[in-house]
């Protein structure tokens, strides 16, 4: 029974997410994940907009997932590896050679991130949108300036 293992923080849940856990799954039997909480992403500098709790629940929902726990720091993946019995951990492309030393205790894999989507991106659109929301407010209200202008109403 080969059990893997990968870590996430999986806020604004998306195509990408769903990919990568499919593929770890795909390298064993059992899928453990630990979500990063939101003290961790603080520690980051990320801000997630989803709270642990629900990102948490979402993970676990997907169904090849076995189980799911917090990420609380940098240094907690050598003994969540002995905990579990964890034989291979799963990083993304993005973390490419920085888990190398963990190869003494389980087989480290780097699996390629899906292309063109991220949590960052999601949130950029977002950001985007309400600023065009704002532009467009702004323009409402300098016609309706002007009219009352025109109409020596103001
Ligand atoms: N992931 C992936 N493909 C993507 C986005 C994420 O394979 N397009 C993987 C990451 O490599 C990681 C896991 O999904 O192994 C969780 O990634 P996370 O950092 O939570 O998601 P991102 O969308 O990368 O978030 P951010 O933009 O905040 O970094």
């Amino acid at each position: 029974m080969t059990t893997v293992l990968t870590y996430g923080t999986f806020d604004l849940f998306h195509i990408g997410h769903v990919r990568l856990l499919q593929r770890a799954s795909a390298l064993g039997e059992r899928l453990y994940v630990g979500v990063s909480s939101d003290a961790f992403n603080a520690l980051k500098g990320k801000n997630s907009i989803i709270p642990y709790e629900q990102r948490a629940a979402i993970v676990a929902a997907i169904k090849e997932v076995d189980g799911v726990f917090p990420e609380e720091n940098w240094t907690q993946k050598k003994s969540d590896i002995e905990r579990l019995k964890a034989d291979i951990l799963v990083m993304g492309s993005d973390w490419e050679g920085r888990f190398d030393d963990l190869n003494t205790i389980c087989n480290v894999h780097y699996l390629p991130r899906t292309e063109d989507i991220s949590t960052t991106d999601i949130k950029k659109t977002f950001e985007k949108i309400n600023r065009q929301q704002i532009v467009s407010l702004e323009n409402q209200l300098r016609n309706a300036r002007d009219t009352l202008l025109r109409n020596n109403l103001l």
